[in-house]
Formats: structure tokens, C-alpha cells, sequence
């Protein structure tokens, strides 16, 4: 079946928390409804990662039927959902897992939370790589965790891993997590398999634990290739818990509905053990599981469709900045549909440039900041859209931009 990406969906009265609210213009620790913004005096949301586009129609179609039932109790997983996992893995990243490795969770943020609680006492340090998605910040805090950053480096327009410093950071005895973001939100890299062994090496070396958050591993542009963290060597294999979900992939993210795979079975028993004493926090959502289980079964033609699309949108993007907004440049992503924007060149501090993009240009985008202090000067915008949005979006930018400098 041929999909229609270009068909613009209206999301109003779906409880949609892209379209539904906004920050405050004058406080960011606030939220106002945006019931007033969906006729023409929108603001277009370019913010949190979901897409804009209905999900694959065997999904749609598995979800209707299994609506139709009418009763929606606790529900568990199936053998067959986790053979799909199983298959999913294999026939796309090449990846060998076992069905008793997969544990469940409401979603990847709630798993990272877990998993510091897990394997890190209070006190104790995570290393992460800013600027990064930024729930790793209060999945650590919230804890009683430090967080150490290995902060990333832009080189050429591109941004790449310290290892002199990582390991420096990793040595430290009180480091006992690296939260390994793969591919990286917001920079968009897909790490290779040089740098993947790389990093892999020093934390085993330093006794640090991987969580690695892969969310994003589906959503890869041509002539990259995603390498699941696992498939380093066995070494490494032991030393990994990998986060994974058909969220991001499906667009799916509401169903809250992950697997986290874990194939080290002392590491598996501790992080199940936490999730019991939070009863029932493993268990499976009645239209996440049928929805997981379609989408790898039968999603494959409308990720490939999609990611087209995406890439097609990424090119207009590109090519609209350079001819009309050349004070910014895009980091090009090697996967994702988030774009990582270096507004440095508009010479605006981070209240200014947010001004400018919600205030003025009237377009909701993650700001840099809200990534760690390296995302200052950085916007992120979600290009997972309409080409019609994401075109209204730029020349609202445009305009403010022009506006400023007439
Ligand atoms: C790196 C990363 N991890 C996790 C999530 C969210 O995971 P979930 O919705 O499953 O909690 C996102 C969403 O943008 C993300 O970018």
C-alpha cells in the first residue's frame, strides 16, 4: 500500500500533548491549553518527538478490532508478541535475542528511571553525553544520582564522542552507569561501529554498566547503518541493558509500550525485582501489545515509506535554510526525525532566540538549552510532519528572522 505523508491529519480533540499545549511564552515552568492556536493563528508545534502521520493501516486495523471487543483489562504479552520482538531484532539490526531476555515497560523514560534505581545508589555518578534528550537529567536527579557529562564535540558539522575525556570520567570508581543515547537525540549521529567499540571497551574496562537507549534504532537514512550496542562482542553483549520500543519507529508513543532487553540474567532479576515493588509497573498495555506486535509483523512497508519522506523533508529543510536563513546551520542527521539547529549565528542568548521562535515566528521548537548548557544557542525542530507544516514553519521563521534584521 502507498502512503500519503503529504495529507495534513488535524489532531485537535485527540488529547495530542504536540498540539494540545504550549510553554508559557513568559514562564517556561508552565503550560497553557492551545484550544485557540488551530485555526489559522496556530502555533505550529515542531516540539516533542511524535509524528504527524496516522500509523501503518494494519495497525490501525488491529487496534479497531481489538477496540471492538469492548473489554480492556490487564493484559499480558503473548509468545507470539515476543517472537515478533524476537524477528524484529533479527531481520533489522541483524541483532540475535531470546525471548526470556525482553522485560516490559510503560514506555523507555520510565525504564531509564528503573534502571538508575536499579544499578546506581544515590550519590553514586551516570555519565551521559550532553547535549542530550533531556529526561536522562531527572531519570538520574531524581534519584539521588550526580550526572557527569562527556559532553560532545562539534567538529565540521558534525558532533563526535571525547574518549580521552569519557575515559577519564569513566574511571572515576563513583561512575557506575553510561546512559548511551543510539542513535543520539538531539545530534542525530548513528554511532559507528569504531566508536561503538570504543566506548564499549572503556566501560568495560572501568566496571561501568551500559544502559543503552535505542529508540530511535528503525529510523536510519541511507548510507548510515545502525549497530545495536549489543552486537559489539559478548563482552559487551553481558555489560548491556538495550531500551528498546516500536514508539518512535510507528509513531505509537502514547501507547506507552517497550521492551527492554537484557540478556545478562542476574542484571534481568534485579531490574524485574524493582519493577515488582512498584507493582505492576511491568506489565503490558491491551492496545500496545497488539499494536508492537502488528507493527513488527506487518509495519515494514510504512517505515520505508516513511523514512523517504523524512529524508525528503530533511532536504527541503537543508536547502530552505541555506538559500533564506543562512545565519543558521542544520546539523545533518544520520537518522531520527529530529533536527539539531546551530542558531549561534543569529548572535541571540537562549531567551532571545526562544522569543524569537515561539513569540515571534508563532513555531513551538525544543530549545537548546533544555539539552544541557552545550544546546545553548541550538534549537531542535521535529521534522516528522507534512511537508505543508514543516514548510509553513520555516517561512513563519523566515519572516521573524527578516523582521529583525530589516
Ligand atoms: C532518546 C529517547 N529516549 C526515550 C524517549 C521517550 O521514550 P518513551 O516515550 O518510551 O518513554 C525519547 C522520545 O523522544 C527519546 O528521544
Amino acid at each position: 500500500m502507498k502512503y500519503d505523508f503529504d495529507k495534513e491529519t488535524n489532531r485537535k480533540d485527540t488529547q495530542s500533548t504536540k498540539w494540545g499545549v504550549i510553554q508559557d511564552p513568559g514562564d517556561p515552568s508552565k503550560w497553557l491549553a492551545t484550544d485557540d492556536y488551530f485555526g489559522d493563528d496556530r502555533i505550529v508545534p515542531m516540539w516533542v518527538a511524535d509524528m504527524d502521520f496516522p500509523s501503518p493501516k494494519p495497525v490501525v486495523d488491529a487496534l479497531v478490532k481489538r477496540a471492538q471487543h469492548g473489554i480492556y483489562g490487564y493484559s499480558l504479552r503473548t509468545d507470539s508478541y515476543d517472537r515478533a520482538v524476537v524477528d524484529w531484532m533479527q531481520e533489522r539490526h541483524d541483532w540475535k535475542i531470546e525471548p526470556k531476555w525482553i522485560v516490559s515497560t510503560p514506555g523507555v523514560v520510565p525504564a531509564v528511571n528503573f534502571l538508575v534505581r536499579s544499578f546506581v545508589k544515590p550519590g553514586e555518578k551516570v555519565l551521559i553525553q550532553r547535549p542530550v534528550y533531556y529526561p536522562f537529567f531527572s531519570a538520574i536527579e531524581n534519584n539521588g544520582c550526580e550526572i557527569v557529562s562527556s559532553s560532545l564535540i562539534l567538529k565540521n558539522g558534525r558532533y563526535e564522542m571525547d574518549y580521552k575525556d569519557f575515559e577519564k570520567k569513566a574511571a572515576d570508581p563513583a561512575t557506575k552507569l553510561y546512559i548511551l543515547c543510539s542513535p543520539h537525540n538531539p545530534v542525530g549521529r548513528v554511532w559507528t561501529l569504531e566508536e561503538l567499540q570504543r566506548i564499549g571497551e572503556i566501560c568495560l574496562k572501568h566496571h561501568v554498566l551500559i544502559l543503552s537507549d535505542e529508540i530511535h534504532a528503525d529510523l536510519i537514512f541511507s548510507g548510515h547503518r545502525f549497530i545495536p550496542m549489543a552486537t559489539i562482542n559478548q563482552a559487551v553483549a553481558d555489560h548491556t541493558i538495550v531500551c528498546t520500543a516500536p514508539s518512535k519507529t510507528f509513531n505509537l508513543a502514547g501507547l506507552h509500550t517497550s521492551n527492554i532487553i537484557i540478556s545478562n540474567q542476574k542484571a534481568r532479576q534485579r531490574f524485574v525485582k524493582t519493577l515488582n515493588r512498584c507493582n505492576m509497573a511491568g506489565w503490558a498495555n491491551p492496545f500496545g501489545v497488539v499494536a508492537c506486535e502488528t507493527a513488527y509483523r506487518k509495519g515494514k512497508s510504512w517505515l520505508e515509506q516513511v523514512i523517504a519522506y523524512i529524508e525528503g523533508n530533511l532536504d527541503f529543510l537543508a536547502d530552505y535554510i541555506k538559500r533564506y536563513l543562512p545565519e543558521i546551520k542544520v546539523i545533518m542527521p544520520e537518522g531520527t526525525y529530529l533536527v539539531w539547529l546551530d542558531c549561534r549565528g543569529l548572535g541571540m542568548d537562549q531567551w532571545q532566540l526562544r522569543d524569537l521562535m515561539l513569540n515571534k515566528a508563532k513555531v513551538f521548537l525544543d530549545d537548546g538549552y533544555i539539552f544541557g548548557p552545550e544546546g545553548i544557542g541550538f534549537e531542535r525542530i521535529n521534522i516528522a510532519c507534512p511537508r505543508s507544516i514543516l514548510a509553513d514553519a520555516l517561512e513563519r521563521i523566515k519572516h521573524a528572522v527578516d523582521e529583525i534584521n530589516d
